[in-house]
Order: C-alpha cells, then structure tokens, then sequence
C-alpha cells in the first residue's frame, strides 16, 4: 500500500515520523476519515471544514493548502485502486524537543493512507449491531477530533467482552453522549428521530448533519436533545452515523432487544437515501 507522508507518496514499510512527533508523544494531533464510494470522496468539503476548526481549537498551523490535501487524497485513492473505503489524514504538530508547551515554528506532520472495505453492501447493515452503555471517561473537548482516542478503544474491548459490537458513553447525569466513534439516535413510538444537541460533549458529525439535512426534507420530525440508556430500550428504533459506516441499525441495548430487534423502518429507509445522495 502507497501512503502519504509530508508530501511524498511511499510504500508504508518505507514511511518514516519522529519519535519526537506530538503525535506520538502527547497525541497533539487530529484527524479525518472520509468515506469512498466509486472511487470519489464523500462530503470530503465539510470534513476539510471541521479538520481547520479542530486545528484552530488547537492553535495549529495547517500542513498546507485543503487543495493541496485534496489532490494527494485522490492521487491515494487512484494509487491504491480503493473503489469502496475510507482514506485517513492525520495532522500532528510535528517534532520538537519534548515540552508540555506548544513549541514555536513547528512544521507540522501531514499523514494520509487509505483502507479498502465494503461500505454500501456492509453485511452488519442488514442485520444492525448490539451496543452496550459505558460512562463516557473522555476529556471535556469531544468537539475536537483529536487522535487521543484510547478511552473509546477500552470502551470497544469491553462493550467485545460483554459479547456486543459496540459501545454508546454516557454522560455523569446517565444521558448517552455518543458512540465510540459515532453520533447516536433513537426514534421514539411516535415516529421522532432524538439525538444528541452540538456542544463540547459530542462530536459534531459530518454525516449527522447530512442525515438530519435528509431527514427534514422527508418531513420526519426531529428533537435534539440528550436521552437515555431506558429511552432506548422503550425506543421504536435505533442507530448510528459516521463517515465509516454510513446509517447503522443498532438493534440491542445493554442485552435488550429494542423493538423485535430488527432494524427500524426508519433507519432503513435514512441508510438509503443518505447513500443515495452520497453516491
Ligand atoms: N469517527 N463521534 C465520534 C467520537 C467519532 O469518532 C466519529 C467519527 C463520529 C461521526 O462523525 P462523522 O460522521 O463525521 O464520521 C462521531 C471516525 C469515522 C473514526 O474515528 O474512524
């Protein structure tokens, strides 16, 4: 596999970063993941636009111009003949001596690579996904896509020791923030699709906001607002949103079935226009 390191195309055994980097170090860093369908980007615009927002949250300087990131994310894709998948770009603030304080006129770290995998005929689709509910021990900036990401890694291997697929963190007062690494949603009985307002307690999705774009134009009804592990066992349905996964059924809750554990009309019927429009 080709990958993208500070401006070169090279093989990934042949990729060289610091051990100095921030990345490394601090997880002084942020990142991307936009979806391939058909070998073109998905929404890769509104991905550039929350990249330069985490950056700015973090007074770093971009690695270059989102042109620039652009082509070289297409030139991966065509390399690496990725039809279907996800490219990754990664931002550090690059290498310095080791210091809690931000170092001056760093060159930051610009890494990028693709991954090949089934998107619009993604077997988990069709049948949904089991989720368990967590405390959410993440720092108080979830807004911003850092990769210090080790929190929803344990979460993931507990949610896989309790023999479901997946986690969704909540919050001290018992409210479901988010996923591992996805926007969260039920639709109540009566048909309104919840989920979680914007704020620093979540992060603001790319493909949550393209769904509730879809979702309004269908004249479903939407509320936005914290909920419950107990709102979704009593929920009509469930699912989640990310670049990685489009609209995913979640069909169980904490060893419960939600509904008859299948997925929802609703959730069904998003998946397929968000492709839709996304192709
Ligand atoms: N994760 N919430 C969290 C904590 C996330 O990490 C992600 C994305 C989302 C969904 O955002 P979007 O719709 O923009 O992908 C929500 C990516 C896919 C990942 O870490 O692989």
């Amino acid at each position: 596999r080709i990958v993208y390191v500070n401006g070169a195309f090279v093989p990934e055994e042949d990729a060289k970063i610091s051990v100095f980097d921030r990345g490394f170090l601090f997880a002084d860093g942020v990142y991307e993941v936009s979806s391939v369908l058909d070998g073109k980007l998905v929404d890769n615009a509104g991905h550039m636009v929350r990249l330069h927002r985490s950056l700015n949250e973090l007074d770093m300087a971009a690695p270059c111009s989102d042109e620039e990131i652009e082509a070289a994310q297409i030139k991966l894709i065509q390399d690496n003949h990725v039809v279907e998948g996800l490219v990754y770009l990664q931002v550090t603030r690059g290498a310095a001596d080791r210091d809690f304080a931000y170092p001056k006129n760093v060159k930051p770290t610009l890494v990028m690579f693709t991954q090949s995998k089934p998107l619009l005929n993604d077997p988990t689709a069709d049948n949904g996904i089991s989720v368990v509910t967590l405390p959410d021990l993440r720092w108080g900036r979830r807004d911003i896509k850092t990769v210090g990401l080790l929190y929803p890694c344990m979460a993931k291997m507990e949610a896989k020791a309790k023999g479901a697929n997946d986690a969704w963190l909540m919050d001290d007062n018992g409210f479901i923030t988010e996923g591992t690494s996805n926007n969260a949603y039920i639709v109540t009985k009566d048909g309104i699709i919840v989920t979680r307002q914007l704020s620093n307690d979540i992060l603001h999705g790319i493909t949550r906001k393209a769904v509730l774009t879809i979702a309004k134009k269908a004249n479903l009804k939407i509320e936005e607002r914290p909920f419950t592990p107990a709102e979704v066992q009593n929920a009509q349905e469930a699912f989640f949103t990310s670049a990685s996964a489009f609209v995913m059924p979640v069909v169980k809750i904490d060893g419960q079935d939600i509904a008859n554990g299948k997925p929802g009309r609703i959730t069904q019927q998003l998946r397929e226009m968000y492709i839709k429009i996304a192709q």
